[in-house]
């Protein structure tokens, strides 16, 4: 199975620096293709990033969306407003829209729930904060988000669903998470999508949190971790072929 690699560029690229980067990382596609990419631009290079990207191998996502399709909701951006730019898949739940926009499980899963009714592959964040990791809460914290994100959702509207485990400690920090406890996070998560859905095939497991080229082997390589989400080690096209070469290479490895 080809690896998921999604690039989260958080609040980071103007239109023309998306059109420069894209054109340049374009080149590598065929080279690339071992792994589906997936390029998340700021809502205002969605427009530049998918005429780029159009007929490349490459995949449009989102880092945000609003649970209605249109209304008084100042700020937010629609599903139907996203699919008009050919976005495939959208970041929901991630950390920082957490603890620095107040996001709650409750919103989260209305979002999720938008996003499969619009045929949107949603890349659902949960993790645990420095202070749960330390007092040993992981497994607590991550299942409690899973089913409150997850919840009521129609196991028949699920035909991808892609899960990032990104503790929070690891975002942007330099520090990764341990091989044992990303692989522990993930038995974690596919069990419950097991007892929630009875059917975890359907569901996509990826590691965050400073993934970079010399340690995306690490994550690449667990059972039940089908690829990453990448924030920093994103932003330059050089430096992300480099990552996806490396995880395309370790994964080779794994399945030898
Ligand atoms: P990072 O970010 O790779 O810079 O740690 C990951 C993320 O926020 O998704």
């Amino acid at each position: 199975m080809n690896l998921i690699i999604a690039a989260n560029w958080k609040m980071y690229k103007t239109n023309q620096e998306t059109k420069e980067y894209v054109e340049k990382f374009k080149v590598w596609q065929g080279e690339l293709s071992g792994s589906q990419v997936i390029i998340c631009p700021p809502f205002t290079a969605l427009s530049a990033a998918g005429e780029a990207l159009f007929k490349t191998a490459f995949h449009l996502g989102a880092q945000n969306i609003m649970w209605e399709s249109e209304g008084a909701f100042t700020g937010e951006i629609s599903p139907l407003m996203l699919k008009e730019f050919g976005v495939r898949y959208v970041i929901i739940g991630h950390s920082e829209r957490r603890w620095i926009f107040g996001e709650t499980n409750e919103q989260i899963n209305k979002k999720i729930n938008t996003a499969l009714e619009y045929n949107l592959i949603p890349i659902f964040c949960i993790g645990e904060k420095a202070e749960d990791h330390q007092s040993g809460q992981m497994e607590k914290v991550i299942l409690n988000q899973l089913r409150e994100g997850l919840e009521g959702i129609d196991p028949e509207k699920i035909k991808n669903l892609v899960i990032a485990y990104e503790p929070v400690w690891a975002i942007g920090t330099g520090i990764a998470a341990s091989q044992e406890d990303a692989a522990v996070a993930a038995n974690c998560i596919l069990e419950e999508i097991d007892r929630i859905f009875e059917d975890r095939s359907k569901v996509k497991i990826l590691y965050g949190g400073s993934v970079n080229k010399d340690n995306i082997g690490d994550f690449v390589t667990i059972p039940g971790i089908d690829g990453t989400l990448v924030g920093g080690a994103s932003l330059q096209a050089d430096t992300f072929a480099g990552l996806i070469r490396a995880a395309n290479s370790a994964r080779v490895y794994r399945e030898v």
